[in-house]
């Protein structure tokens, strides 16, 4: 079966209004996931918020089964976030390293997470880069040791189409037994998660990237014997409910959730995943590779574009440079269009910019929602601007 994209875009309500070419951004909503979450925010105006809340804890467990579903997890290994960097935040900081531990991480590692290891004062080193530009797996295998406390892999960084060879690093941390996260908002929904295949300790991802839910929520897996070893930095009631002997901190990826919530986000999410589950994964993936990289033979061609993808395998994100064009003038300048692109300056991915001598690229990002046409507009409005 391959994915009836006339019937997809129609039930998009934004793809008429938009050339969106920033799903690695945020994607599209479908008309029924807008659906779903303003059904709830309507309830909520007419129950009350916590009766509204209540009834929709079914629709709620159901999202979180279909997100287990997803990635090969069970239901007890999903948490609930605000977002990508608000899980892995979370779960760095249960973790508890010390200044001083020694941290690996790959060259495409995310902006957010960096600080997060920089602030806390850690040894953080990073794995050099293979001639395709992934983390090398020799350069990793001379450095794990038990001294090690943990190893942060942006599986699909956001300045390119690079996919870093996730399940390989899996099998060399297990190996050794160093805490494993990764960071997958650039990949979950594009591309089939199996987080045994990984063996990765945390996993995280936002909604609102190739799922296409809505923005403000999120998901962190934690594998169910790995959740013993995360103490959070803060808790409440829902993570460590207070009974007659004390706060007790719950089992599972639950001692990282938060009490309060916007359900309207979660159901949303789920409506998301559902549908993902529905068109199967492996057809999406399919879609978006071949949209990818007939954008990139289109811009390979136009004079002044440069393009900055790096890898062997390659997600949806095209990256590039456009001579005489900075990231927000050319962004502007499409906008305008009613285009819309991304662009990434070196606080997402400094590490990689860096060693690449990049001070940014421009970003344009596919879905299986995107068509030739689209395709076609896009490169002659890039044209037009080179011109
Ligand atoms: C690889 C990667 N990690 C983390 C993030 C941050 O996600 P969030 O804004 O949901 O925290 C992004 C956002 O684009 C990303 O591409």
């Amino acid at each position: 079966m391959t994915l009836d994209i006339a019937r997809l875009r129609a039930e998009t309500p934004g793809v008429d209004r938009v050339l969106h070419l920033n799903h690695a951004g945020s994607s599209l909503l479908s008309a029924a996931t807008l659906a779903g979450i303003e059904a709830q925010f309507r309830r909520e105006a007419e129950l009350g918020s916590m009766e509204a809340g209540a009834a929709a804890a079914g629709a709620i467990d159901a999202a979180r089964a279909d997100i287990a579903t997803l990635i090969g997890a069970a239901a007890d290994e999903i948490a609930f976030t605000g977002g990508n960097s608000d899980g892995w935040g979370r779960a760095f900081a249960a973790l508890r390293l010390r200044p001083g531990d020694r941290v690996l991480v790959g060259r495409s590692e995310w902006g957010g997470n960096l600080a997060c290891l920089e602030r806390a004062g850690l040894a953080v080193e990073t794995v050099p880069a293979d001639e395709y530009g992934q983390i090398s797996l020799e350069a990793l295998a001379g450095l794990l040791d038990e001294r090690v406390r943990l190893l942060a892999l942006t599986w699909a960084p956001a300045n390119g189409g690079l996919i870093q060879p996730a399940a390989a690093v899996g099998r060399l941390v297990r190996a050794v037994g160093v805490p494993y996260f990764i960071d997958a908002a650039q990949i979950v929904g594009q591309m089939p998660v199996d987080v045994a295949k990984l063996g990765c300790d945390v996993l995280v991802a936002p909604a609102r990237k190739h799922l296409r839910g809505p923005r403000g929520v999120g998901f962190a897996y934690v594998r169910r014997d790995f959740a013993e070893r995360l103490d959070p930095a803060f808790v409440d009631t829902r993570s460590a409910p207070i009974g007659p002997g004390g706060a007790l901190l719950q089992p599972g990826a639950r001692r990282l959730e938060s009490a309060e919530c916007a359900p309207a986000l979660r159901i949303g999410f789920g409506l998301a995943v559902r549908h993902a589950l529905d068109l199967g994964v492996d057809h999406i993936r399919a879609a978006i590779a071949a949209r990818a990289e007939s954008l990139r033979a289109r811009l390979a061609a136009l004079p002044g574009v440069a393009l900055c993808d790096l890898g062997v395998e390659r997600s949806g994100l095209v990256a590039f440079t456009l001579d005489g064009w900075s990231g927000p003038r050319a962004q502007a300048a499409l906008a305008s269009q009613k285009i819309n692109i991304g662009f990434n300056g070196r606080a997402y991915t400094p590490l990689d910019m860096d060693a690449r001598g990049l001070a940014e690229v421009l970003r344009a990002s596919v879905s299986y929602l995107t068509t030739e046409d689209e395709l076609d507009r896009f490169t002659a409005a890039l044209a037009a601007l080179g011109a």
